[in-house]
């Protein structure tokens, strides 16, 4: 199955979130494979912590070209670089992966690579690409640029090739629970132009939204605010559910909430069962969030056509 993350806005915690699946499934056995998509920024090897791609894939030293998704998706070479997350992090707790653990392969953009303008032939090479992700892996991630952009249009096109035939995908909106983020979800995916109306209807895109860094009003965490405060927040709560419903973002159609988790506000990274068991610097909650949206990918349930 093949999951496109995206957002209107950008810094919605898209990347984190869909990391976090990623390695939460791998965990559980699953083969998973994250595709950084984001051509403008391509900083997914830092989520990760492979320092040799923080920023993208260095070319090999007097090359011509690059190794990575640019390269790739600009038809320059015909397999972009693949990095099998447990032997090339850098996080040590985690180079020893669990033995009944799935693979987990991230392939990087291109060090320097920045968004990229359309090019005969661009199409073709990513539906090729995840016609062989998907036989290889049980869940291809692709992480897309936000808004309306290149990768998305690139997307959108290449699941109507027929080389995608038969090939489940689905798409997950992230936003902020702010007015300003449902909004703009909203029209990422109603709109005009949005991705419903630019995807078409044979078959109609499989949509659902996930809310990020979400504060909840009746957590401990805010013990130490005033009453008014409190009450402030609950009313912007109900008001921000109203919103949303309105908007076409309520509880049917939203696949997970992941709380505000002070870890990930400071630094953007696999959260592990020892960051919560044994070193307890991250909250249970994020992590069984994380876990149930990995959950509810899978779920039919959870994508029945509304
Ligand atoms: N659940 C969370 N709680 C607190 N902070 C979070 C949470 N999720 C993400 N963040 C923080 O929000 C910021 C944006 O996250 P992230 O980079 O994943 O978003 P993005 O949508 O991929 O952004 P971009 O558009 O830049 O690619 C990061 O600094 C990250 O650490
Ligand atoms: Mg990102």
């Amino acid at each position: 199955m093949i999951v496109f993350a995206t957002s209107d806005k950008g810094g919605t915690g898209r990347s984190v979130t869909v990391s976090n699946v990623a390695y939460r499934r791998a965990l559980h056995g699953d083969d998973v494979c994250y595709l950084d998509f984001d051509f403008g920024s391509p900083t997914s090897g830092a989520i990760f912590h492979i320092n040799e791609a923080a920023r993208g894939i260095p070319k090999v030293h007097g090359a011509r070209n690059g190794r990575g998704l640019h390269s790739y998706v600009q038809g320059e070479i015909s397999d972009p670089v693949r990095l099998d997350v447990w032997r090339t992090t850098d996080r040590s707790e985690m180079r020893d992966n669990p033995t009944s653990g799935g693979r987990l392969v991230l392939l990087p953009g291109d060090q320097g690579g920045g968004e990229l303008p359309r090019v005969a032939g661009d199409v073709k090479q990513v539906a090729r690409l995840f016609r062989t992700l998907d036989e290889e892996f049980g869940l291809c991630l692709v992480d897309l640029s936000a808004g309306r952009s290149y990768a998305t249009d690139l997307v959108l096109e290449a699941v109507r090739s027929p080389l995608l035939k038969g090939v489940e995908s689905r798409w997950l909106v992230f936003h902020r629970w702010t007015k300003q983020h449902i909004i703009a979800a909203s029209g990422l995916v109603f709109g005009e132009n949005g991705i419903l109306a630019s995807a078409g209807r044979n078959p109609e895109p499989l949509v659902r939204f996930v809310r990020t860094a979400v504060v909840d009003p009746d957590s401990s965490q805010l013990s130490g605010l005033r009453p008014a405060q409190v009450a402030w927040l609950r009313r912007c709560n109900r008001e921000l559910q109203e919103l949303a419903g309105k908007h076409g973002l309520g509880h049917t159609m939203m696949l997970g909430e992941i709380p505000l988790e002070p870890m990930l506000q400071w630094r953007e990274q696999l959260l592990l069962d020892d960051d919560v068991y044994a070193r307890q610097v991250a909250n249970l909650d994020t992590l069984e969030a994380f876990e149930s949206l990995a959950d509810r990918l899978f779920d039919r349930k959870c994508w029945e056509m509304l």
